[in-house]
Protein backbone atom coordinates (compact mmCIF):
# COMPACT_ATOMS: atom_id res chain seq x y z
CA UNK A 1 0.00 0.00 0.00
CA UNK A 2 0.91 3.43 -1.04
CA UNK A 3 1.34 6.17 1.24
CA UNK A 4 0.86 9.98 0.82
CA UNK A 5 1.12 12.79 2.85
CA UNK A 6 -2.00 14.55 1.21
CA UNK A 7 -4.75 11.93 -0.78
CA UNK A 8 -7.51 14.24 -2.85
CA UNK A 9 -10.17 13.05 -4.40
CA UNK A 10 -11.53 15.04 -7.42
CA UNK A 11 -9.38 16.99 -9.76
CA UNK A 12 -11.31 19.77 -10.18
CA UNK A 13 -10.44 23.53 -9.78
CA UNK A 14 -10.60 23.37 -6.35
CA UNK A 15 -9.01 19.67 -6.07
CA UNK A 16 -5.93 20.76 -8.43
CA UNK A 17 -5.37 23.87 -6.74
CA UNK A 18 -4.98 22.39 -3.03
CA UNK A 19 -2.56 19.69 -4.73
CA UNK A 20 -0.21 22.61 -6.29
CA UNK A 21 0.00 23.81 -3.03
CA UNK A 22 0.84 20.92 -0.38
CA UNK A 23 2.72 20.12 -3.02
CA UNK A 24 4.89 23.43 -2.86
CA UNK A 25 4.98 22.43 0.34
CA UNK A 26 6.86 19.75 -0.01
CA UNK A 27 4.35 17.37 0.84
CA UNK A 28 3.57 14.36 -1.44
CA UNK A 29 0.30 14.54 -2.99
CA UNK A 30 -1.77 11.91 -4.54
CA UNK A 31 -5.25 13.37 -6.93
CA UNK A 32 -7.59 10.75 -7.75
CA UNK A 33 -10.63 11.18 -10.29
CA UNK A 34 -12.83 9.07 -11.90
CA UNK A 35 -13.12 10.81 -14.60
CA UNK A 36 -10.46 10.11 -17.49
CA UNK A 37 -9.65 13.78 -17.74
CA UNK A 38 -9.41 16.61 -14.85
CA UNK A 39 -10.95 19.66 -14.51
CA UNK A 40 -13.96 19.00 -16.72
CA UNK A 41 -16.08 21.24 -15.55
CA UNK A 42 -13.78 24.17 -16.32
CA UNK A 43 -13.55 23.08 -19.84
CA UNK A 44 -17.12 23.66 -20.93
CA UNK A 45 -17.15 26.89 -18.17
CA UNK A 46 -17.95 30.21 -19.52
CA UNK A 47 -18.82 29.24 -22.72
CA UNK A 48 -15.69 27.47 -23.43
CA UNK A 49 -13.63 30.60 -21.95
CA UNK A 50 -13.65 29.80 -18.18
CA UNK A 51 -14.57 32.96 -16.56
CA UNK A 52 -12.10 32.02 -13.88
CA UNK A 53 -12.32 34.93 -11.65
CA UNK A 54 -14.59 38.37 -10.84
CA UNK A 55 -12.88 41.47 -9.37
CA UNK A 56 -16.21 42.20 -7.34
CA UNK A 57 -15.52 39.06 -4.95
CA UNK A 58 -16.48 39.77 -2.03
CA UNK A 59 -18.33 37.53 1.06
CA UNK A 60 -21.77 38.81 0.60
CA UNK A 61 -21.99 37.70 -3.58
CA UNK A 62 -21.96 34.06 -1.79
CA UNK A 63 -24.86 32.13 -0.39
CA UNK A 64 -24.14 29.65 3.05
CA UNK A 65 -26.00 29.04 5.72
CA UNK A 66 -22.72 30.87 7.77
CA UNK A 67 -22.39 33.93 5.45
CA UNK A 68 -19.29 34.99 7.37
CA UNK A 69 -17.35 31.66 6.82
CA UNK A 70 -16.35 32.96 3.57
CA UNK A 71 -14.67 35.46 4.38
CA UNK A 72 -11.37 34.32 5.90
CA UNK A 73 -10.23 32.15 2.91
CA UNK A 74 -11.82 34.61 -0.22
CA UNK A 75 -9.40 37.46 2.13
CA UNK A 76 -6.31 34.84 2.16
CA UNK A 77 -6.50 34.25 -1.81
CA UNK A 78 -8.79 36.60 -3.61
CA UNK A 79 -8.85 37.34 -7.28
CA UNK A 80 -5.64 39.08 -7.63
CA UNK A 81 -3.49 35.92 -6.43
CA UNK A 82 -5.15 33.98 -9.18
CA UNK A 83 -4.97 36.37 -12.17
CA UNK A 84 -1.42 36.89 -11.08
CA UNK A 85 -1.31 32.91 -11.49
CA UNK A 86 -2.83 33.35 -14.82
CA UNK A 87 -0.09 35.99 -15.89
CA UNK A 88 2.50 34.30 -15.10
CA UNK A 89 1.68 31.54 -17.49
CA UNK A 90 1.06 33.76 -20.27
CA UNK A 91 -2.31 33.10 -20.69
CA UNK A 92 -4.46 35.73 -22.41
CA UNK A 93 -8.01 37.00 -20.42
CA UNK A 94 -9.96 40.06 -20.84
CA UNK A 95 -12.84 41.68 -18.14
CA UNK A 96 -16.53 40.87 -19.83
CA UNK A 97 -19.28 42.79 -17.96
CA UNK A 98 -19.90 43.19 -13.98
CA UNK A 99 -16.31 42.43 -13.24
CA UNK A 100 -16.06 38.87 -14.83
CA UNK A 101 -12.50 37.60 -16.21
CA UNK A 102 -12.30 34.88 -18.92
CA UNK A 103 -9.56 33.75 -20.99
CA UNK A 104 -9.52 35.39 -24.61
CA UNK A 105 -8.17 31.89 -25.73
CA UNK A 106 -10.01 28.78 -24.13
CA UNK A 107 -10.50 27.39 -20.36
CA UNK A 108 -8.25 24.60 -21.73
CA UNK A 109 -5.37 26.78 -20.78
CA UNK A 110 -6.68 27.25 -17.30
CA UNK A 111 -6.91 23.54 -16.98
CA UNK A 112 -3.54 23.07 -18.17
CA UNK A 113 -2.16 25.72 -16.30
CA UNK A 114 -2.86 24.00 -12.82
CA UNK A 115 -1.57 20.67 -14.42
CA UNK A 116 1.64 22.30 -14.73
CA UNK A 117 1.36 23.46 -11.38
CA UNK A 118 1.00 20.14 -9.60
CA UNK A 119 3.29 18.49 -11.75
CA UNK A 120 6.18 21.43 -10.68
CA UNK A 121 4.80 20.83 -7.59
CA UNK A 122 5.00 17.12 -7.90
CA UNK A 123 1.37 15.82 -7.30
CA UNK A 124 0.64 13.03 -9.04
CA UNK A 125 -2.86 12.39 -10.88
CA UNK A 126 -4.68 9.12 -11.06
CA UNK A 127 -7.61 9.50 -13.45
CA UNK A 128 -10.26 6.49 -14.10
CA UNK A 129 -10.27 5.60 -10.47
CA UNK A 130 -13.07 5.53 -8.47
CA UNK A 131 -12.45 4.98 -4.40
CA UNK A 132 -14.70 2.49 -2.66
CA UNK A 133 -14.23 2.81 0.81
CA UNK A 134 -12.16 4.97 3.06
CA UNK A 135 -11.28 3.77 6.58
CA UNK A 136 -9.96 5.67 9.67
CA UNK A 137 -6.34 4.14 9.59
CA UNK A 138 -3.83 4.87 13.07
CA UNK A 139 -2.42 7.81 11.20
CA UNK A 140 -4.80 9.21 8.90
CA UNK A 141 -6.88 7.54 6.26
CA UNK A 142 -6.84 4.56 3.95
CA UNK A 143 -8.39 4.15 0.79
CA UNK A 144 -9.84 1.66 -1.36
CA UNK A 145 -9.07 2.49 -5.27
CA UNK A 146 -9.81 1.04 -8.65
CA UNK A 147 -6.00 1.04 -8.65
CA UNK A 148 -5.48 -0.51 -5.08
CA UNK A 149 -5.11 0.77 -1.77
CA UNK A 150 -3.52 3.94 -0.52
CA UNK A 151 -3.33 5.63 2.57
CA UNK A 152 -2.55 9.18 3.79
CA UNK A 153 -2.31 11.66 6.67
CA UNK A 154 -4.43 14.15 5.23
CA UNK A 155 -7.72 13.17 3.39
CA UNK A 156 -9.11 16.38 1.03
CA UNK A 157 -12.73 15.85 -0.42
CA UNK A 158 -12.80 18.14 -3.63
CA UNK A 159 -15.39 15.80 -5.55
CA UNK A 160 -18.17 18.71 -6.28
CA UNK A 161 -21.63 19.03 -6.12
CA UNK A 162 -24.42 17.44 -7.85
CA UNK A 163 -25.00 19.31 -10.55
CA UNK A 164 -24.93 18.26 -14.30
CA UNK A 165 -24.19 14.40 -13.27
CA UNK A 166 -23.40 13.83 -17.08
CA UNK A 167 -20.14 15.18 -16.51
CA UNK A 168 -19.67 12.84 -13.88
CA UNK A 169 -21.26 14.71 -10.27
CA UNK A 170 -21.90 12.11 -7.64
CA UNK A 171 -22.45 14.07 -4.79
CA UNK A 172 -19.71 11.35 -3.01
CA UNK A 173 -18.35 14.22 -0.99
CA UNK A 174 -21.67 14.34 1.06
CA UNK A 175 -21.18 10.37 1.47
CA UNK A 176 -18.02 11.07 2.79
CA UNK A 177 -19.70 13.45 5.38
CA UNK A 178 -22.32 10.80 6.37
CA UNK A 179 -19.69 7.92 6.67
CA UNK A 180 -17.63 10.97 9.34
CA UNK A 181 -20.90 12.18 10.83
CA UNK A 182 -20.60 15.58 9.62
CA UNK A 183 -23.38 17.58 8.95
CA UNK A 184 -24.98 18.80 5.40
CA UNK A 185 -27.32 21.48 4.59
CA UNK A 186 -30.08 20.61 2.69
CA UNK A 187 -28.73 20.77 -1.07
CA UNK A 188 -30.78 22.00 -3.92
CA UNK A 189 -29.92 23.22 -7.70
CA UNK A 190 -29.08 26.43 -8.32
CA UNK A 191 -27.88 29.03 -11.10
CA UNK A 192 -30.55 27.10 -13.16
CA UNK A 193 -33.36 28.01 -15.17
CA UNK A 194 -36.41 28.06 -13.74
CA UNK A 195 -39.90 26.21 -15.39
CA UNK A 196 -43.30 27.02 -15.93
CA UNK A 197 -46.55 25.27 -15.40
CA UNK A 198 -48.39 23.68 -18.37
CA UNK A 199 -51.32 26.30 -18.34
CA UNK A 200 -48.57 29.74 -17.88
CA UNK A 201 -46.37 27.61 -20.70
CA UNK A 202 -49.17 27.64 -23.36
CA UNK A 203 -49.52 31.66 -22.97
CA UNK A 204 -45.44 32.58 -23.00
CA UNK A 205 -45.08 29.62 -25.81
CA UNK A 206 -45.06 32.43 -28.69
CA UNK A 207 -42.29 34.34 -26.90
CA UNK A 208 -39.68 31.39 -26.78
CA UNK A 209 -36.11 32.49 -27.58
CA UNK A 210 -36.85 35.79 -26.95
CA UNK A 211 -34.61 37.76 -24.40
CA UNK A 212 -33.52 41.06 -23.34
CA UNK A 213 -32.36 42.88 -19.90
CA UNK A 214 -34.27 42.75 -17.09
CA UNK A 215 -34.34 43.56 -12.98
CA UNK A 216 -35.66 40.46 -11.78
CA UNK A 217 -36.88 40.45 -8.02
CA UNK A 218 -37.26 38.04 -5.24
CA UNK A 219 -37.64 39.40 -1.84
CA UNK A 220 -34.99 42.15 -1.20
CA UNK A 221 -32.37 40.59 -3.74
CA UNK A 222 -32.86 41.48 -7.58
CA UNK A 223 -30.34 40.86 -10.38
CA UNK A 224 -30.00 43.12 -13.93
CA UNK A 225 -28.59 41.13 -16.63
CA UNK A 226 -30.69 39.22 -19.55
CA UNK A 227 -33.48 37.06 -19.24
CA UNK A 228 -34.37 34.92 -21.74
CA UNK A 229 -37.78 33.03 -22.57
CA UNK A 230 -37.35 29.14 -23.34
CA UNK A 231 -39.77 26.35 -24.03
CA UNK A 232 -39.95 25.59 -20.51
CA UNK A 233 -39.86 28.70 -18.67
CA UNK A 234 -37.27 31.27 -18.40
CA UNK A 235 -33.44 31.26 -18.38
CA UNK A 236 -30.83 33.27 -19.05
CA UNK A 237 -28.18 34.93 -16.47
CA UNK A 238 -30.90 37.26 -13.91
CA UNK A 239 -33.08 34.22 -13.95
CA UNK A 240 -30.11 32.10 -13.24
CA UNK A 241 -29.04 34.59 -10.08
CA UNK A 242 -32.67 34.79 -9.02
CA UNK A 243 -33.00 31.04 -8.96
CA UNK A 244 -30.73 30.56 -5.56
CA UNK A 245 -32.65 32.78 -3.64
CA UNK A 246 -35.94 31.07 -4.83
CA UNK A 247 -38.19 28.78 -3.33
CA UNK A 248 -41.13 26.60 -4.44
CA UNK A 249 -43.93 28.53 -3.81
CA UNK A 250 -42.58 31.59 -4.25
CA UNK A 251 -43.11 34.52 -7.07
CA UNK A 252 -40.91 36.51 -8.58
CA UNK A 253 -40.96 40.06 -9.93
CA UNK A 254 -39.66 40.79 -13.14
CA UNK A 255 -39.06 44.37 -14.21
CA UNK A 256 -38.85 44.49 -18.19
CA UNK A 257 -38.10 48.54 -18.13
CA UNK A 258 -36.24 48.90 -14.83
CA UNK A 259 -34.20 52.20 -15.74
CA UNK A 260 -37.50 53.79 -17.30
CA UNK A 261 -40.26 55.80 -15.77
CA UNK A 262 -43.20 54.74 -17.41
CA UNK A 263 -45.81 56.99 -17.05
CA UNK A 264 -42.89 59.85 -17.99
CA UNK A 265 -41.77 57.54 -20.72
CA UNK A 266 -45.62 57.26 -22.13
CA UNK A 267 -46.36 60.96 -22.21
CA UNK A 268 -43.07 61.36 -23.95
CA UNK A 269 -44.01 59.12 -26.84
CA UNK A 270 -47.76 60.97 -26.75
CA UNK A 271 -46.33 63.86 -27.34
CA UNK A 272 -43.71 63.12 -29.81
CA UNK A 273 -46.33 60.61 -32.06
CA UNK A 274 -49.51 60.42 -30.45
CA UNK A 275 -50.83 58.84 -33.63
CA UNK A 276 -48.34 55.98 -33.22
CA UNK A 277 -49.89 52.41 -32.22
CA UNK A 278 -48.92 51.18 -28.74
CA UNK A 279 -47.29 48.21 -30.25
CA UNK A 280 -45.51 49.87 -32.22
CA UNK A 281 -44.11 52.22 -29.54
CA UNK A 282 -43.43 49.44 -27.25
CA UNK A 283 -41.25 47.71 -29.96
CA UNK A 284 -38.93 50.19 -29.53
CA UNK A 285 -38.40 49.23 -26.20
CA UNK A 286 -38.69 45.42 -26.17
CA UNK A 287 -38.55 43.07 -28.37
CA UNK A 288 -41.33 43.01 -30.88
CA UNK A 289 -42.79 39.69 -29.88
CA UNK A 290 -43.03 40.69 -26.06
CA UNK A 291 -44.35 43.94 -27.00
CA UNK A 292 -47.03 42.24 -28.76
CA UNK A 293 -47.77 39.92 -25.71
CA UNK A 294 -48.01 42.53 -23.54
CA UNK A 295 -50.58 45.02 -26.00
CA UNK A 296 -52.53 41.29 -25.89
CA UNK A 297 -52.90 40.77 -22.07
CA UNK A 298 -53.99 44.39 -21.18
CA UNK A 299 -55.94 44.08 -24.24
CA UNK A 300 -54.56 47.87 -25.06
CA UNK A 301 -55.64 48.59 -28.30
CA UNK A 302 -55.21 52.17 -30.39
CA UNK A 303 -53.22 54.92 -30.79
CA UNK A 304 -50.43 56.26 -27.86
CA UNK A 305 -52.92 58.97 -28.18
CA UNK A 306 -55.86 57.01 -27.20
CA UNK A 307 -54.48 55.46 -23.66
CA UNK A 308 -56.05 56.43 -20.63
CA UNK A 309 -54.71 56.79 -17.13
CA UNK A 310 -55.85 53.65 -16.34
CA UNK A 311 -54.50 51.94 -19.21
CA UNK A 312 -50.99 53.47 -18.89
CA UNK A 313 -51.43 51.93 -15.08
CA UNK A 314 -51.90 48.43 -16.14
CA UNK A 315 -49.39 48.52 -18.55
CA UNK A 316 -46.92 49.49 -16.36
CA UNK A 317 -48.10 46.53 -14.26
CA UNK A 318 -47.34 44.26 -16.89
CA UNK A 319 -44.15 45.94 -17.91
CA UNK A 320 -42.11 46.94 -14.46
CA UNK A 321 -44.18 44.05 -11.95
CA UNK A 322 -45.00 41.22 -13.71
CA UNK A 323 -45.40 38.34 -10.97
CA UNK A 324 -44.91 35.04 -12.01
CA UNK A 325 -44.73 32.03 -9.83
CA UNK A 326 -42.71 29.31 -11.59
CA UNK A 327 -43.10 25.60 -10.90
CA UNK A 328 -39.71 24.21 -10.31
CA UNK A 329 -36.39 24.37 -12.03
CA UNK A 330 -34.06 22.11 -14.48
CA UNK A 331 -32.81 20.47 -11.91
CA UNK A 332 -29.35 19.31 -11.15
CA UNK A 333 -29.39 18.50 -15.07
CA UNK A 334 -28.54 21.85 -16.15
CA UNK A 335 -27.89 23.45 -12.52
CA UNK A 336 -24.40 25.28 -12.67
CA UNK A 337 -23.97 24.45 -8.86
CA UNK A 338 -25.55 22.55 -6.17
CA UNK A 339 -26.82 24.90 -3.38
CA UNK A 340 -25.91 23.73 0.29
CA UNK A 341 -23.37 21.06 1.08
CA UNK A 342 -20.73 20.38 3.64
CA UNK A 343 -22.50 22.29 7.22
CA UNK A 344 -19.87 25.59 7.19
CA UNK A 345 -20.19 24.99 11.22
CA UNK A 346 -18.44 21.93 11.14
CA UNK A 347 -15.36 23.15 9.25
CA UNK A 348 -12.34 25.84 10.24
CA UNK A 349 -12.83 28.77 8.54
CA UNK A 350 -9.37 28.91 8.20
CA UNK A 351 -8.26 25.77 6.49
CA UNK A 352 -11.71 23.82 5.47
CA UNK A 353 -10.54 20.89 7.79
CA UNK A 354 -13.20 19.45 9.63
CA UNK A 355 -13.19 20.48 13.75
CA UNK A 356 -13.91 16.46 14.90
CA UNK A 357 -11.79 14.07 12.20
CA UNK A 358 -8.10 15.59 12.10
CA UNK A 359 -6.59 15.22 8.65
CA UNK A 360 -10.30 15.25 6.62
CA UNK A 361 -10.68 18.50 4.65
CA UNK A 362 -13.58 19.54 2.27
CA UNK A 363 -13.25 22.18 -0.12
CA UNK A 364 -14.50 23.37 -3.22
CA UNK A 365 -18.26 23.10 -4.60
CA UNK A 366 -19.11 20.32 -2.21
CA UNK A 367 -19.12 22.75 1.01
CA UNK A 368 -21.99 25.34 1.79
CA UNK A 369 -20.79 27.76 0.39
CA UNK A 370 -22.41 28.82 -3.60
CA UNK A 371 -20.84 32.24 -5.44
CA UNK A 372 -23.18 34.02 -7.51
CA UNK A 373 -22.70 33.64 -11.54
CA UNK A 374 -19.53 35.73 -12.78
CA UNK A 375 -16.75 33.78 -11.69
CA UNK A 376 -17.48 33.84 -8.21
CA UNK A 377 -17.95 29.58 -8.11
CA UNK A 378 -14.64 29.39 -9.78
CA UNK A 379 -12.72 32.19 -7.04
CA UNK A 380 -14.17 29.83 -4.33
CA UNK A 381 -12.96 26.82 -5.17
CA UNK A 382 -9.58 28.32 -5.63
CA UNK A 383 -9.65 30.26 -2.27
CA UNK A 384 -10.85 27.04 -0.37
CA UNK A 385 -8.49 24.78 -2.24
CA UNK A 386 -5.63 27.04 -1.53
CA UNK A 387 -6.27 27.70 2.40
CA UNK A 388 -6.42 23.70 2.15
CA UNK A 389 -3.69 23.11 0.60
CA UNK A 390 -1.73 25.28 2.69
CA UNK A 391 -2.45 22.88 5.59
CA UNK A 392 -3.23 18.91 4.48
P1 LIG B 1 -15.67 20.12 -9.78
O1 LIG B 1 -17.03 19.61 -10.09
O2 LIG B 1 -15.04 21.09 -10.69
O3 LIG B 1 -14.65 18.90 -9.64
C1 LIG B 1 -14.98 17.73 -8.96
C2 LIG B 1 -14.13 16.62 -9.50
O4 LIG B 1 -14.37 15.47 -8.72
C3 LIG B 1 -14.47 16.24 -10.94
O5 LIG B 1 -13.29 16.18 -11.68
C4 LIG B 1 -15.17 14.89 -10.82
O6 LIG B 1 -14.90 14.05 -11.92
C5 LIG B 1 -14.55 14.35 -9.55
N1 LIG B 1 -15.41 13.39 -8.84
C6 LIG B 1 -16.72 13.51 -8.55
N2 LIG B 1 -17.13 12.43 -7.87
C7 LIG B 1 -16.07 11.61 -7.76
C8 LIG B 1 -15.88 10.33 -7.18
N3 LIG B 1 -16.89 9.69 -6.59
N4 LIG B 1 -14.65 9.76 -7.24
C9 LIG B 1 -13.62 10.42 -7.86
N5 LIG B 1 -13.74 11.63 -8.43
C10 LIG B 1 -14.95 12.21 -8.37
N6 LIG B 1 -18.11 28.83 -12.27
C11 LIG B 1 -17.44 29.99 -12.47
O7 LIG B 1 -16.94 30.58 -11.51
N7 LIG B 1 -17.28 30.49 -13.73
C12 LIG B 1 -17.81 29.88 -14.84
O8 LIG B 1 -17.61 30.32 -15.98
C13 LIG B 1 -18.57 28.69 -14.63
N8 LIG B 1 -19.19 28.08 -15.67
C14 LIG B 1 -19.86 26.90 -15.47
C15 LIG B 1 -20.48 26.28 -16.56
C16 LIG B 1 -21.15 25.08 -16.37
C17 LIG B 1 -21.86 24.45 -17.53
C18 LIG B 1 -21.18 24.48 -15.08
C19 LIG B 1 -21.85 23.16 -14.85
C20 LIG B 1 -20.57 25.10 -14.00
C21 LIG B 1 -19.92 26.33 -14.18
N9 LIG B 1 -19.32 26.98 -13.11
C22 LIG B 1 -18.66 28.17 -13.33
C23 LIG B 1 -19.30 26.40 -11.75
C24 LIG B 1 -17.95 25.71 -11.53
O9 LIG B 1 -17.72 24.81 -12.59
C25 LIG B 1 -17.92 24.95 -10.19
O10 LIG B 1 -18.27 25.84 -9.15
C26 LIG B 1 -16.52 24.40 -9.93
O11 LIG B 1 -16.15 23.54 -10.97
C27 LIG B 1 -16.48 23.65 -8.61
O12 LIG B 1 -15.17 23.15 -8.45
P2 LIG B 1 -14.89 21.84 -7.59
O13 LIG B 1 -13.45 21.55 -7.78
O14 LIG B 1 -15.44 21.97 -6.25
O15 LIG B 1 -15.77 20.71 -8.29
Amino acid sequence: MRHFDVVIIGAGAAGMMCAAIAGQRGRSVLVLDHAEAPGKKIRISGGGRCNFTNVHTAPNRFLSQNPRFAISALKRYGPRDFLALVERYGIAWHEKTLGQLFCDGSAQQVIDMLVAEMRVAGAELLLNTSVHKIERADDGFALETDNGRVSCTSLVVASGGKSIPKMGATGFAYKVAEQFGVPITETRPALVPLTFETGLLETIKPLSGVSLDARIRHGKMHFDEAMLFTHRGLSGPAILQISSYWREGDAIGINMMPETDIAQWFAEQRAANGRTSVLNALATALPRRLAQKIVEETATTGNLADLSKKQIARLAVALQDWQVKPVGSEGYRTAEVTLGGIDTDALSAKDMSVKTVPGLYFIGEAVDVTGWLGGYNFQWAWASGWCAGQSA
